[in-house]
């Protein structure tokens, strides 16, 4: 690969993707470079929408590898390239449908000191076994296989919605234990919890909420609902990271604390240039998002390689899952 600068490399980028029809769609946790090249930027629930409307030959995923395959599901008769092949979602392998599952409990800068609900060997299989009359929701941040032996798929951005739309009074909510305790929060139904977590958002806790507000008394927080319960109690707002965006430009306010991945500071500090933006704790970063580059992008734009296809017969019933969650207004 050439060694270009940062404006020869996006020029190239820019020339490629006009050749091949190509797409650029960008998560909101990326490089900040990465962020201005891409043709879309957004949440998980954003994404796949984009994903699944988008007219294009080829979509170039820059984010972590379940966000790529929700895109190959939805159209797959487009080419689907991840940018880095290595872009995983520790926390997306904490379930699994019958292997063993993540058990990944150190992370750098964080060490889960909690205890797991379930016997380590559990699986999605065995948990819909436990409870037969309860419908599976799945978190986006599953893989295929997972999302296809579940009933309906969620994102943070629609989680509460998905489930008061569910006709049962018991659901099973997989694979993030804080998104699920938020839910439960937030609906009478009953809501079983599978304990994964995102060791981004794991790590916070109230001391680190009561610091911030101490150093920043006049802003707002905002917390995704991957953070723990009791962070998400005392937040002044609690959503995705879309939702977040759309807090930040709506309110009054003019500082914020962001309880979310600080990739997400570039888009909010662009967008409202008259308001201040903090992150909860500068350790918010989550390393596979980081992996893509402006080289990765070229790289696969040129090598047409990493291609995501997920195969038919999981394909098939995992796009039912997704599309039970998009028909959901
Ligand atoms: P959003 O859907 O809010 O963008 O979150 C995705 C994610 O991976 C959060 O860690
Ligand atoms: Fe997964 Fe957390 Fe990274 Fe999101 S921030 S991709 S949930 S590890």
């Amino acid at each position: 690969m050439p060694d270009l600068n940062t404006p020869a490399l996006m020029e190239k980028i820019l020339r490629l993707k006009e050749q091949r029809n190509a797409i650029i769609l960008s998560h909101n946790y990326q490089r900040e470079e990465v962020q201005d090249i891409a043709d879309f930027t957004g949440d998980s629930l954003e994404l796949s929408r984009t994903a699944a409307g988008v007219k294009c030959d080829v979509i170039v995923f820059c984010g972590v590898n379940f966000m790529a395959e929700s895109a190959s599901i939805l159209s797959p008769e487009k080419k689907v390239l991840l940018t880095e092949t290595g872009a995983c979602c520790p926390m997306a392998d904490m379930i699994t449908v019958s292997g063993p599952r993540n058990l990944m409990t150190f992370f750098p800068g964080y060490k889960f000191t909690g205890e797991y609900t379930f016997p380590v060997d559990f699986t999605l299989r065995d948990i819909k076994k436990l409870y037969p009359d309860a419908p599976v929701v799945a978190y986006v941040n599953t893989t295929a296989d997972v999302k296809a032996e579940s009933d309906v798929c969620c994102t943070s951005a629609n989680g509460v919605k998905v489930v008061e739309s569910i006709d049962a009074d018991k659901v099973i909510c997989i694979p993030d234990r804080n998104l699920a305790r938020w839910i439960a929060k937030n609906t009478k139904k009953e809501v079983i919890a599978w304990d994964g977590f995102c060791h981004v958002h794991d790590r916070v806790t109230v001391e680190d909420v009561v610091k911030a507000r101490q150093e920043h008394p006049q802003a707002l927080l905002v917390a995704h609902p991957e953070c723990r319960i009791e962070v998400l109690e005392i937040a002044d707002h609690v959503t995705s990271t879309s939702g977040m965006l759309r807090f930040a430009k709506s309110s009054d306010a003019k500082e914020f604390i962001i309880g979310t991945e600080t990739g997400l500071l570039h888009r909010l500090r662009k967008e409202n240039p008259d308001k201040k933006f903090y992150p909860l704790r500068k350790d918010m970063v989550c390393p596979n998002m980081k992996k893509t580059t402006l080289n990765s992008v070229l790289r696969v734009l040129e090598t047409m390689t990493n291609e995501v296809k997920v195969p038919e017969e999981i394909r098939i019933p995992a796009k039912r899952a997704l599309d039970r969650m998009l028909e959901i207004k």
